[in-house]
């Protein structure tokens, strides 16, 4: 299923960062100058040094000295207008790439992130992008710089002599018989190094940000034995990447000094047979040093190629995934119509422990309260995410009055209906920042902030810190605790004025004191709203004028709190246990 990542690929990545083609001209152009000046500096330091062995050449030495100024000068300011130039572009296309990638991952589905870890993520989106600045704003400036070196050298070496410089030209291919498979070695590789890293991220993130586990289960010397594994994985594909680097050197060395024994014999049988002087030999033989440097740059620069292009395939893969087309559809005021599940069917794509949910029909009058009761992993947070459509369903329907949701676009709906999760989410920033996520800033003011958090009864707690709604909380600030975080989602749904409101157990594992405030400030704000409330305490949601009983992805009884008494033998047991247990 997975396509092969080709060279084309790895191109119209590098292109659809846009680098600009001017910078990139003006780039090399300057370098380009600035490597023709450096190679011809040297013949008039020679000519500076050979005329101090004639007698009444001061005027001759002092305009050498000049020329060697001035070349000199225009070879370094070409220089920096280069380097400056290509370094630009590489920041540009790196920005760029980020930026893509950044916009991608923030609008993939919810099925993305099921199967993809964030620390990874992360490291796609820091570290392999950064592979991509040093190709193009140092490997492509000595790449052309090389090219300019070996053509002037290609020309003095015909002029000197043209039969000589075949026998050199016989080795070039040697070359690429050497690069072709080292270069999808290295590819491989470099691959495999950024998997490591972004699988080392990932758990350094996870270990430092589930330290109180590790504390807690003393999994210190686990965790030290987890690392030690990954960051030994990361070495040994680093080390296989120097091998193969270190070996490249000596064997291009190899291809040299075959090449320059070939001009010694068969320049040797010339000088002999006379068609060949001893001086054009080694002038010759100079060049051919000379160009050395640039062909063994020439080869770095493809295997950096290859590097990169391995580096670079899972940012490729990633901006290939299709995102959620928020936009999509109508714009629809959801006010005053009911919602209704229609044998909606459902399974998660990326588990195989065979839950699924079956046939699932609701029916939700505008201003109704409905409950999910039932065991853990029955199905009911899963039916919440269909609403709120996380995901797509398999088959079936969910309809506004008699409109199918999916024409509605994503962000008109998602915007009408709150959603308290099971997991209160916080960002880290100030308390007011986390209750204006996702608002426009200007629309809320202080008191429509402060009157939601009182309705939340989170006012209480947030009017006690020192800095109030400025309060920096989540990771560098002060920790909240666990119905704290809850009121505070209540308080952020409560600030949208959603028509729809899902809640997934809000009261669940809290003190009844807490339980008592945040059941208040769940009443208040599901007044004139359309609710639909998952709930462990029966007595939460004994009032809800439909309640649904969930289990194993079926819903196998429904009615009123004394109906489903009647009725289903599993609630009552609940509510028995439940009533036993004080609850
Ligand atoms: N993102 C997910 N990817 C794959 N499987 C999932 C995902 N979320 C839940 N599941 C699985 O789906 C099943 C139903 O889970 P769900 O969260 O809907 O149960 P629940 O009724 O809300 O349980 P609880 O009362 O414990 O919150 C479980 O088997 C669970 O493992
Ligand atoms: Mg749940």
């Amino acid at each position: 299923m997975k396509s092969e990542y080709t060279w084309r690929n790895f191109y119209s990545l590098l292109l659809s960062a846009h680098p600009s083609r001017l910078k990139l001209i003006f780039g090399i152009v300057f370098n380009g100058i600035s490597a023709v000046l450096a190679s011809i500096l040297p013949i008039f330091i020679q000519k500076v040094i050979d005329s101090f062995s004639q007698q009444g050449q001061q005027v001759v030495i002092g305009n050498y000295y000049l020329i060697v100024f001035v070349i000199f000068f225009i070879q370094a300011v070409a220089q920096v207008i280069g380097n400056y130039s290509l370094n630009v572009v590489g920041v540009d296309v790196v920005t760029n790439l980020r930026i893509r990638l950044w916009n991608k991952v923030v609008k993939l589905p919810k099925v993305f992130f099921d199967r993809n870890n964030s620390g990874e993520l992360s490291s796609r989106i820091v570290n392999d992008t950064s592979m991509i600045y040093d190709l193009v704003s140092r490997e492509v400036a000595q790449f052309f710089n090389a090219i300019i070196y070996i053509s002037i050298g290609v020309i003095v070496l015909f002029i000197l002599d043209w039969k000589l410089l075949i026998v050199v030209l016989f080795g070039i291919p040697l070359f690429f018989i050497l690069f072709i498979p080292v270069g999808r070695i290295l590819s491989k590789i470099s691959k495999n190094i950024q998997d490591s890293i972004a699988n080392l991220n990932e758990r350094a993130f996870q270990m430092t940000s589930e330290n109180t586990l590790t504390k807690i289960s003393s999994a210190e010397n686990f965790e030290i034995g987890i690392g030690k594994k990954k960051i030994a994985t990361l070495k040994q594909h680093l080390v296989k990447q120097i091998k193969i680097l270190a070996f490249l050197t000596p064997v291009v060395n190899l291809i040299v000094m075959g090449i320059v024994i070939s001009i010694i014999t068969y320049g040797g049988i010339r000088v002999a047979d006379g068609t060949l002087s001893v001086g054009t030999l080694i002038g010759f033989m100079i060049v051919v040093v000379m160009i050395i440097n640039p062909i063994s740059n020439l080869s770095s620069f493809f295997s950096e190629l290859q590097r990169t292009k391995g580096a670079t395939e899972r940012i490729s893969e990633i901006l290939n995934e299709r995102v959620e087309k928020l936009e999509l559809g109508q714009n629809i005021d959801i006010r005053g119509k009911s919602l209704r599940l229609r044998e909606v069917e459902f399974r998660y794509q990326n588990q195989d422990d065979g839950f699924k949910l079956n046939n699932i029909n609701m029916s939700i009058e505008v201003g109704s309260k409905h409950a999910l009761v039932g065991p853990s992993g029955g199905g009911k947070s899963t039916i919440l995410a269909l609403i709120e459509r996380l995901y797509d369903l398999d088959s079936g329907e969910i309809l506004l009055g008699n409109l199918n949701v999916n024409e509605i676009s994503l962000k008109s709906w998602r915007s009408q209906i709150g959603y308290v999760s099971q997991e209160n989410d916080l960002i880290s920033g100030t308390i007011k920042e986390n209750l204006l996520y996702g608002l426009i800033e200007e629309n809320v003011d202080d008191t429509d902030i402060i009157f939601a958090c009182k309705a939340a009864f989170a006012w209480e707690f947030i009017e006690e810190m020192s800095d109030k709604l400025d309060t920096m909380i989540g990771e560098r600030g002060v920790t909240l605790s666990g119905g704290q975080r809850q009121r505070l989602s209540i308080a952020r749904t409560f600030l949208r004025n959603p028509n729809i409101l899902l809640l997934d157990e809000a009261t669940a594992n809290l003190d009844s004191n807490s339980e008592k405030q945040i059941q208040d400030a769940i009443d208040n704000i599901m007044k004139g709203r359309t609710v639909i409330a998952i709930a462990h305490r029966l007595s939460t949601i004994i009032n809800s004028d439909q309640i649904y009983f969930v289990q194993e992805g079926t819903i196998t009884g429904y009615g009123t709190h004394e109906e489903l008494l009647g009725s289903h033998h599993l609630y009552k047991e609940f509510y028995k246990q439940q009533m036993e247990s004080g609850l």
